[in-house]
């Protein structure tokens, strides 16, 4: 009763200081989701030095990894853990398991380990409707859990939703919250608005795009600079959408508002673009995950807000840090990551301006090769491989019969190999990648299979400096707690299909 009482005095104490809670509000933020599914995952100390090297400064983990949490000790890195889904009922119905849950993931390492939120489960309402109503005494148990240690002010609960549970959402002022759904969802943005704590939305503009893509332009997708003409207009607010996945947050916000809670903001849990896929996934490449990812970062650094909420940037946690290998079909589920498991960059980010976050090393490092985008001339290509390798002077012994690049054995191939040798020989000076303009700059790292360029060389060796290579190989097996995390395509509801299909429709009435 004593006990009770002094819970409840508490909780209205933390309400009353709200305020104090640290919450993402401030400085918008752009982390990562590391997923462990990867069969040589660094072990937990590499991985928090990788972590530092990169600038990373927010992660979320599906489970509270106690190796990783240890290591991160005294790091300053903010720390998301996740309860997976089947720890909902222990939680849900006992404050006991909830407080001894807090004391063992939460009190055990922080504050010497920066955890700032919990979040509960995977998706819940979406992919697990029957455990629907476990949601809010879950987050209130946990929430009094904090209380009791005396963590609320350092940490938050909430809980991650899928886009799904939103319909309507293009125009983005005509979006709500499934109605099957509000029951649950009401108190939870109540428990949301009076914890003072986000709402999370795990939103992927991939899906949306892929399920819609005679409607849904690219550029518009992967945050490329649009004319006025072709952006998202929605006619009743007559705000203009450059991107989609500032569309999506919106709808959000109409959706909170339609239930009249307008207090509570929303941040991004999880979004991200595959770099690989099946026949079935041909947008799921190197150059639009790159596209996607440094457009992302850029858009939230900038702290560009939303048409509807210039003032307010959501943070994001990219979906991921790693390709996790170990995942099971289709190809893309293993190919979200920003680096292989080792380490080893899947793909290199456009990124200037923003300082040295997920950039150090590879923010400059260029490639020199064929120009894709205009039909190039073969013979031009020929002359422009034979001076190359004879005066250019470039190392074409890689592209040599037999050797690691002489395949696909073409004029392209080994031109692009020569140009990129020639590039770096020359320090990577601008000027030496012309080639009478059939040779362009890109990011994106050519090599393939055992063939490495010559730019990749010679990141490959930084990068495998910083991280600690030792014992790498078996790790995994550690770390491989988590079951829960549903596939990402399942998530969203082709509904959206008919919406967008009404919205392109007013779209061209109004133009
Ligand atoms: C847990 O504690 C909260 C706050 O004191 C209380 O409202 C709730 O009924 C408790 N739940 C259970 C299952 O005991
Ligand atoms: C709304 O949610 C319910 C319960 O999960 C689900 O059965 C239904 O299909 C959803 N409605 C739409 C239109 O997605
Ligand atoms: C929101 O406020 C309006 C106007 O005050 C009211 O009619 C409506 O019932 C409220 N909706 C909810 C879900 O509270
Ligand atoms: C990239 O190069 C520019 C100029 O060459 C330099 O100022 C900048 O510090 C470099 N960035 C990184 C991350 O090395
Ligand atoms: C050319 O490259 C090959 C393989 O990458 C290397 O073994 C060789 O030493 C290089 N030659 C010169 C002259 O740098
Ligand atoms: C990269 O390697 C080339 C030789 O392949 C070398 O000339 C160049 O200086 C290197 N660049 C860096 C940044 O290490
Ligand atoms: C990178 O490492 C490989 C193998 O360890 C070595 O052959 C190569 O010369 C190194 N490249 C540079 C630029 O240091
Ligand atoms: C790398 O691993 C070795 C052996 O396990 C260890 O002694 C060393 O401290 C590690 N280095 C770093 C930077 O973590």
């Amino acid at each position: 009763m004593i006990k009770s009482n002094y819970l409840s005095l508490l909780l209205l104490l933390s309400l009353i200081h709200y305020h104090h809670v640290a919450t993402f509000s401030d400085d918008p933020f752009v982390g990562v989701n590391i997923g462990t599914d990867v069969s040589n995952l660094l072990p937990a100390p590499d991985l928090v030095n990788f972590l530092m090297h990169q600038k990373i400064t927010h992660i979320r983990l599906y489970d509270p990894n106690p190796d990783i949490l240890r290591a991160l000790s005294g790091t300053h890195i903010h720390v998301t853990i996740s309860v997976p889904n089947n720890q909902l009922l222990a939680i849900a119905s006992s404050n006991t398991t909830a407080t001894s849950w807090i004391r063992r993931n939460v009190a055990a390492y922080h504050p010497s380990t920066r955890i700032a939120a919990v979040s509960l489960g995977d998706e819940v309402l979406s992919s697990l409707p029957s455990a629907a109503p476990l949601l809010l005494p879950a987050l209130r148990s946990l929430h009094a859990a904090l209380v009791y240690s005396n963590l609320h002010n350092d940490v938050f609960v909430s809980t991650p939703h899928s886009a799904s549970v939103i319909l309507n959402p293009f125009p983005p002022s005509q979006a709500f919250f499934n109605q099957t759904l509000e029951t649950f969802i009401l108190p939870l943005l109540h428990f949301l608005s009076q914890t003072n704590s986000p709402l999370m939305l795990n939103l992927y503009p991939y899906y949306v795009f892929m399920q819609n893509r005679n409607l849904v332009p690219l550029e518009n997708t992967l945050f490329k600079p649009l004319p006025f003409s072709k952006q998202m207009l929605d006619p009743n607010t007559l705000l203009h959408y450059t991107n989609l996945l500032d569309a999506m947050i919106d709808a959000a916000y109409f959706s909170m508002k339609n239930l009249n809670v307008t207090d509570v903001t929303v941040l991004v849990t999880e979004t991200g673009w595959p770099s690989r896929g099946d026949s079935k996934e041909p947008y799921a490449t190197p150059s639009n995950a790159l596209t996607y990812n440094s457009n992302l970062i850029k858009h939230v650094l900038d702290r560009s807000g939303t048409p509807l909420h210039p003032e307010t940037t959501s943070s994001v946690y990219i979906y991921e840090l790693f390709n996790e290998d170990l995942r099971s079909p289709p190809v893309s589920e293993a190919n979200w990551g920003l680096f292989y498991g080792n380490a080893t960059p899947a793909y290199l980010l456009r990124m200037s301006g923003i300082g040295s976050f997920l950039a150090s090393d590879n923010a400059n490092q260029t490639y020199c090769v064929v120009e894709e985008d205009h039909g190039v001339d073969l013979k031009t290509l020929q002359a422009a491989l034979d001076w190359a390798c004879g005066p250019g002077r470039a190392n074409c012994s890689e592209i040599q019969p037999g050797e690691s690049c002489f395949q696909p054995n073409n004029v392209k191939n080994h031109a692009s190999y020569a140009f990129d040798s020639y590039y770096q020989s020359q320090g990577k000076s601008p000027g030496s990648c012309d080639f009478k303009g059939v040779a362009m700059i890109t990011t994106s790292d050519p090599s393939h299979g055992k063939c490495i360029f010559p730019g990749s060389k010679n990141l490959t060796n930084k990068t495998k400096e910083v991280v600690n290579t030792t014992q790498s190989s078996n790790a995994g097996d550690n770390l491989r707690f988590r079951t829960f995390r549903s596939m990402k395509i399942s998530a969203i509801n082709n509904i959206l299909h008919n919406y967008f299909a009404a919205f392109t429709i007013l779209l061209l009435f109004l133009l």
